[in-house]
């Protein structure tokens, strides 16, 4: 518990909504500054993420032993200011994992576009963020990417996509393939994670993350209780289901689907997205993420009935992208780079949706010959990341090997509208 009598309150601006009960107590700065003398406490499955607008929060988590350290706050402070505030974390058990807690503290009421500083406890070194602007009056750049696991090839893509400097890491699907059962596993990505994903100026980079078949035990149409690191680690933004939106200030929203690992396409996750894109049109920035294709680069592409195939994406979700004018997919699992023609009901139209993926992090398969799949504009074999650069009005998306040889790049672009199609609105 926190040393009440050495502490004061903040009763500050922040106190309104944002400042829930978890506002609390502060370090004083010379209290913080004597604690960088004594760095005990570090954990290696530290990692940042979001639950609400990357603007003005950010969500501090690890995992670790329920001792002492872990029982103390996590403070902060903003960049040229002085007093700490400080948030405590909520604990739970981390599943299968004999005295290990999943630890998660939201900082809320932030300054967009403001650098922080943090620390947990009094012993832990000082650590780094920044917010995300509050509006994109400056371009900025995300990574994203699928199917990573824990091998030598995810870590170079890891050290790949922290040299480009991103804001943010957007992973979406087969994450360290824990398939639901191997704590071990789930951590060695978080430690991974950790200990490459810090960008030039020594601040950490925010995880964002979608579920794929291997956080799930059994790997589709899976009861919420089959990921259970999955949810342990990300209930934040997916408290109640496993599919959500995460709304950047007034310009971004990514929408975060899952793929039948444990809702369903169709049915109530589809009604979700029809009422979720709808109120988010207008947005500059509309990106959706799932992580089996609708345009698969390896896998079968015309059996209805094998899971995975990217068939139920394209009967209940297409006509809604195209509905409510989504500017991009992106899109895994089949471990290839690869980069679909603008597909507009199914076919090739320069109006229509560029899917961007396939997921290969840290796992590769060769793609299907393009003049067998010809929905596909690119696809090689190729470990890669994609460098996102969101600029006022386009999109400019870069594949980068894991050599660093840049692979593919292609520009998106909001449109006038792109219901033309059978997916259009009366
Ligand atoms: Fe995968
Ligand atoms: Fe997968």
């Amino acid at each position: 518990m926190f040393e009440l009598d050495r502490r004061v309150f903040l009763r500050s601006a922040l106190g309104s909504a944002a400042a829930t009960s978890v506002w609390l107590p502060l370090f004083g700065a010379d209290e913080a500054n004597d604690s960088k003398k004594d760095s005990e406490f570090d954990p290696d499955t530290l990692f940042l993420t979001w639950q609400r607008d990357p603007t003005t929060t950010m969500t501090v988590q690890w995992v670790g032993k329920d001792d002492v350290l872990n029982e103390r706050g996590v403070s902060f402070v903003a960049h040229g200011e002085q007093v700490w505030r400080s948030v405590v974390p909520r604990k739970r058990p981390y599943p299968r994992s004999k005295k290990r807690h999943a630890f998660r503290a939201e900082l809320t009421g932030l300054v967009p576009g403001t650098e922080y500083r943090f620390q947990i406890g009094k012993s832990s070194p000082t650590y780094r963020f920044r917010t995300m602007p509050a509006k994109l009056t400056d371009s900025f750049q995300f990574v994203s990417g699928g199917d990573c696991g824990i091998n030598h090839n995810a870590i170079a893509t890891n050290k790949l996509a922290a040299k480009q400097d991103p804001m943010f890491a957007l992973i979406c699907g087969d994450l360290g393939y824990d398939d639901g059962h191997d704590a071990g596993i789930s951590l060695a990505f978080l430690k991974n994670y950790r200990k490459h994903m810090i960008d030039s100026g020594g601040r950490l980079i925010p995880l964002v993350v979608g579920i794929g078949n291997h956080e799930v035990r059994g790997g589709y149409n899976q009861p919420r209780t089959s990921g259970p690191f999955f949810f342990a680690l990300h209930d934040g933004l997916y408290s109640e289901r496993s599919y959500a939106t995460l709304d950047f200030g007034d310009y971004l929203s990514l929408v975060i689907l899952d793929t039948g690992h444990v809702e369903p396409i169709e049915g109530e996750q589809t009604a979700w997205l029809d009422k979720t894109l709808a109120e988010r049109t207008e947005r500059p920035h509309l990106i959706v993420a799932n992580h089996v294709p609708a345009y698969p680069s390896h896998r079968e592409y015309d059996a209805e009935n094998i899971r995975g195939t990217g068939a139920g994406n394209r009967k209940h979700w297409a006509p809604l992208f195209q509905k409510h004018n989504v500017d991009l997919v992106l899109e895994h699992h089949d471990h290839t780079f690869k980069r679909s023609h603008p597909m507009l009901d199914g076919v090739i139209n320069k109006n229509g949706i560029i899917y961007l993926g396939d997921g290969s992090w840290g796992m590769l398969r060769p793609p299907i010959p393009l003049e067998k799949r010809p929905y596909l504009a690119a696809a090689s074999m190729d470990y890669h990341l994609t460098l996102h650069r969101l600029e006022a009005d386009r999109q400019i998306h870069t594949a980068i090997a894991k050599d660093g040889r840049v692979v593919d790049t292609c520009t998106t672009q909001k449109r006038p509208h792109r219901a033309i199609g059978r997916g259009a609105p009366s």
